[in-house]
């Protein structure tokens, strides 16, 4: 006879192991500064929002938290589309939301690729059963428009991939006149803004992107957790219009957005529980950002940019961004002299400063260090802090006095 009424008969029901019995006590956390590319570290207000009650994921006071959610992104996107949302996830869930809803198997995708960020997109897209063009310009270079023109007018593809903020390289991706030629060629142009939304100007309707994904973690200073997306019409009727299913049962738009109210007066459906606490983390987010203005967020990240970059120089450094214009204001990436050991730059400046900066990654790895000034970061204290960082490190190495 079990000791539990619970058990089911025939269950055997032994001695309970305690070999992995789980850790006791309040957890603590050491405090950081977040100054690589992410995550940042999170606005108080926002983790305050995330300790409030639960809600259930249907109730009607948590429905309009989510529609708030939206409104927010329709401000943060600049467009007008009712199609926005966040994805339960990362930045990777909205990357293969995105990918998974746009491109149908067969279908051509042109990948812009000059990092890790879209090396990934190939990789998804070929998944998701894509014919991927891989579109290549070495570390450190954004693409002309001239380049992208030719590639849309040679392949037509279904789908364009840029990355506003290639944060594994530090570059800036201008979208300047992308969007008409996309139009010209019957492409739908989608953008990685993980690393650069609320931290540098992005229109969505006036330059005609139809899709973004994004980040919690990065300039709308939230923690990980939920990507912000947005499908314009011409992508929005690109999904209605497949003639194959959504390859993704979690990530499928029709089912997600018709939760988020995408299809009113269509009554919601539940798909999967709501992120409930990380739902309120956005909308905390959205509003800080709203009372802020994104005019203002534009210009202090601008601001902070300038004043890093100011610092660096006066020690000697370069950035490994060679075009002013390609530089990423977000993301700093600065190349490691000769001679200069820039993985003990970083375990000093975290050892005595509490201070994260961030070694290459992908085809920068070894070669620069990144400092992220985004969101709640942006400031001009911390980016005292990071030139301290910096400037001890460089003395013990020797290469400044
Ligand atoms: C430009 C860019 N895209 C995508 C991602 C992936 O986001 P996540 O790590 O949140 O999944 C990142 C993460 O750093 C990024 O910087």
């Amino acid at each position: 006879m079990s000791a539990f009424t619970s058990a089911r008969p025939g269950e055997s029901t032994p001695a309970l192991s305690d070999a992995h019995r789980g850790p006791g006590g309040v957890l603590e956390i050491p405090q950081r500064f977040l100054m690589g590319p992410g995550p940042a570290n999170a606005d108080p207000r926002i983790l305050a929002a995330q300790s409030l009650p639960l809600l259930g994921h249907m109730h009607p006071p948590f429905i309009k938290i989510m529609d708030e959610v939206q409104q927010g992104l329709r401000y943060l996107f600049q467009t007008d589309s009712k199609y926005t949302l966040c994805a339960s996830g990362t930045g990777h869930a909205g990357m293969e939301m995105a990918i998974a809803n746009l491109v149908e198997p067969g279908e051509t995708i042109v990948v812009g690729n000059n990092g890790i960020w879209g090396t990934r997109v190939c990789d998804m897209a070929e998944r998701f059963g894509a014919n991927v063009v891989n579109l290549q310009t070495p570390a450190g270079t954004s693409f002309s428009l001239e380049t992208l023109t030719a590639a849309l007018k040679e392949h037509k593809p279904a789908v364009l991939f840029l990355c506003q903020g290639e944060s594994s390289t530090g570059v800036h991706q201008s979208l300047a006149g992308v969007g008409d030629v996309c139009r010209e060629t019957g492409t739908l142009l989608l953008v990685d803004t993980v690393c650069s939304l609320g931290g540098v100007p992005l229109y969505a309707d006036e330059w005609k992107v139809d899709a973004i994904y994004s980040g919690s973690q990065k300039c709308l200073s939230a923690p990980p957790g939920a990507a912000p997306l947005m499908f314009g019409e011409r992508a929005q009727a690109k999904l209605k219009a497949r003639k194959t299913k959504v390859r993704s049962y979690y990530l499928d738009l029709n089912l997600v957005g018709n939760y988020w109210g995408w299809d009113a007066p269509q009554p919601r459906a539940y798909h999967h529980t709501g992120m409930t606490s990380m739902w309120y983390a956005m909308r905390e987010a959205l509003a800080i950002v709203s009372e802020e203005g994104l005019d203002a967020m534009w210009a202090r990240h601008e601001a902070v940019h300038k004043q890093l970059w100011e610092g660096l120089g006066a020690m000697g450094l370069q950035p490994f961004v060679q075009n002013p214009a390609d530089r990423l204001l977000t993301v700093n990436t600065i190349k490691v002299p000769e001679g200069v050991d820039w993985a003990a730059v970083c375990a000093n400046a975290m050892a005595k400063f509490n201070v994260e900066i961030a070694g290459g990654l992908g085809p920068t790895a070894g070669q620069i260090w990144r400092v992220g000034l985004m969101g709640y970061n942006a400031r001009p204290a911390n980016v005292e802090l990071v030139l301290a960082a910096f400037r001890d490190g460089l003395k013990q190495q020797g290469y400044i006095k």
